[in-house]
């Protein structure tokens, strides 16, 4: 699917299939999230550039690569891209964090906005924005259509699952945000659901339900 990575890494095929299981606890359920949203960091910033600097070991100097300075934002839909942001940040701990407030309406499903805080040099820094769940993709088009406003300029999404629709959405709405997801499920139901999905992210990590 064009402008969409499937990361199929053994060990996040692992952990999702763990997390799908009814049975899982909040609290595992919670522990893979923010471990899956790791294996995912890595997999999204694999193409940072890398400029060469002198470092000497106790044996010799050489050239050595390190990342050039590529500054990032990572940029959660609250609530369940919270799940994610703390893997990330053990990866990245210099990253900047918008967060961006959003519910689905669950009459119309659309996406209704109720908080926005992003850094002030968004428009100079890499931004990640990640949701586990593309769903209908309402919420990570309100999201990236309010971070563009906002000056974000170089835009990537990531999440744990998706479905056909949400992909549909999001690459015809924002072409050039490309997707990193650990899966594509077969479709939403009735009430925008991902189907067989895992349920409803946020409830299933925070215990709500
Ligand atoms: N949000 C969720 O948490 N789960 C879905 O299946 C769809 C949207």
């Amino acid at each position: 699917m064009d402008g969409v990575r499937l990361v199929d890494h053994p060990l996040v095929q692992h952990k999702l299939s763990i997390m799908r299981d009814i049975e899982c606890s909040t609290r595992s359920f919670r522990e893979l999230m923010n471990e899956i949203g790791m294996l995912l960091c890595y997999e999204v910033t694999r193409d940072l550039p890398l400029a060469q600097t002198s470092i000497t070991t106790p044996l010799a100097t050489i050239s050595a690569p390190i990342l050039a300075g590529k500054k990032l934002v990572f940029a959660p839909i609250l609530r369940a891209g919270m799940g994610f942001l703390d893997g990330m940040l053990q990866l990245v701990p210099s990253a900047r964090v918008a967060h961006v407030g959003l519910y689905r309406d669950p009459k119309t499903l659309g996406a209704v906005e109720y908080y926005f805080k992003a850094p002030a040099d968004i428009g100079e820094r890499l931004v990640i924005v990640m949701d586990p769940m593309l769903a209908t993709g309402n919420s990570a088009v309100a999201a990236i259509d309010h971070l563009k406003k906002a000056g974000a300029a170089e835009i990537r999404f990531v999440c744990l699952l998706a479905a056909p629709e949400g992909i549909a959405n999001l690459r015809a709405r924002h072409p050039d945000v490309r997707i990193w997801t650990a899966a594509v499920d077969e479709k939403l139901d009735d009430h925008g659901y991902i189907v067989p999905g895992l349920g409803d992210a946020g409830d299933r990590m925070f215990g709500t339900k």
